[in-house]
């Protein structure tokens, strides 16, 4: 039976349809409009694309935004006097770096600096110790993502296998600790993982995230398995597919999330959620 499909994008839709609709709230009662700052250092055409999607997004729910477009010859003391400037500005919840950044900067330092209360990406290391310990201030954006979009299918969490392909600091560890918390019994690969397909196939949830064009294929899915595909990667000719071979897949998997549509309008989505948080938090705090 063909799987059903994890519509990222008309879930993030409803979702930020919410948001929309909670920041006119705030701002109506505590006069506090949730403002996101992003940062984009250098031209990569791919990272200026993403930033003009945050921002679009982020507009169109009514948060503000401070855009912030630094050359590629940016030293890293500027970005930080820059960071700093927006973890000082009141009118600034969010702030967004984004990355890659450039090679004379280290990417560790400028997120280190980041006000952690500020940290919509959630990539500051008081973040992710906070989700360590399950108590998390701002979870990163596309492990929040793809957490909503598992809850979204009615499957429970509690309980059942899941498998996570990819171990990076911003999809793959995160994603893991959230599935943790949520009682499924966590197991994370890696290039190192001997006989993957095996461990693969005994996921009732697979979350895949390393980046290789369609490497998940169908002998590697148990039947009715939840699968989420993180990956977008661009072919010779131009398209985007993800790190899952979607057809002969989608014939065996129970649920899966499309490449372009699945995840990436998820990721986005959290930001606007993050910063709206934040937000909300400051609006509590002026009010105390
Ligand atoms: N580069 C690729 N994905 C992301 C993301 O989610 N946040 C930031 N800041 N940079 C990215």
């Amino acid at each position: 039976m063909a799987a059903r499909l994890i519509d990222g994008k008309a879930l993030a839709q409803t979702v930020r349809d919410r948001i929309a609709a909670d920041t006119k709230d705030l701002q109506a009662k505590t006069g506090v409009r949730p403002g996101l700052a992003t940062i984009l250092v250098g031209e990569d055409p791919a990272s200026a694309l993403y930033v003009r999607s945050k921002q679009k997004a982020c507009e169109a729910a009514g948060i503000s935004i401070e855009d912030f477009k630094l050359s590629a010859a940016t030293s890293q003391a500027e970005l930080l006097t820059l960071v700093e400037k927006m973890n000082h500005d009141p009118n600034i919840h969010g702030i967004l770096v984004q990355l890659p950044l450039p090679k004379q900067i280290d990417t560790k330092v400028i997120l280190n600096a980041v006000d952690p209360l500020k940290d919509a990406d959630g990539f500051h290391p008081y973040n992710l110790g906070k989700l360590v310990e399950g108590n998390p201030v701002f979870e990163a954006c596309t492990p929040k993502g793809i957490i909503a979009m598992i809850d979204s299918t009615g499957v429970a969490i509690e309980g059942k296998r899941a498998v996570v392909v990819g171990r990076s600091n911003i999809v793959g560890k995160p994603v893991a600790l959230m599935l943790l918390h949520r009682h499924a019994t966590v197991t994370v690969c890696h290039s190192k993982t001997k006989d993957l397909p095996a461990v693969c196939r005994e996921a009732d949830i697979l979350v895949v995230a390393i980046g290789k064009a369609k490497f998940v294929t169908a002998d590697m899915v148990k039947d009715g398995a939840v699968v989420i595909d993180v990956g977008t990667n661009r072919l010779a000719d131009g398209k985007f597919v993800g790190d899952v071979d979607f057809e002969p897949v989608s014939q065996r998997a129970g649920w899966i999330s499309p490449v372009p549509g699945g995840v990436g309008p998820m990721t986005i989505t959290m930001l606007l959620a993050n910063t709206l948080e934040s937000a909300k938090r400051t609006a509590v705090a002026k009010a105390t």
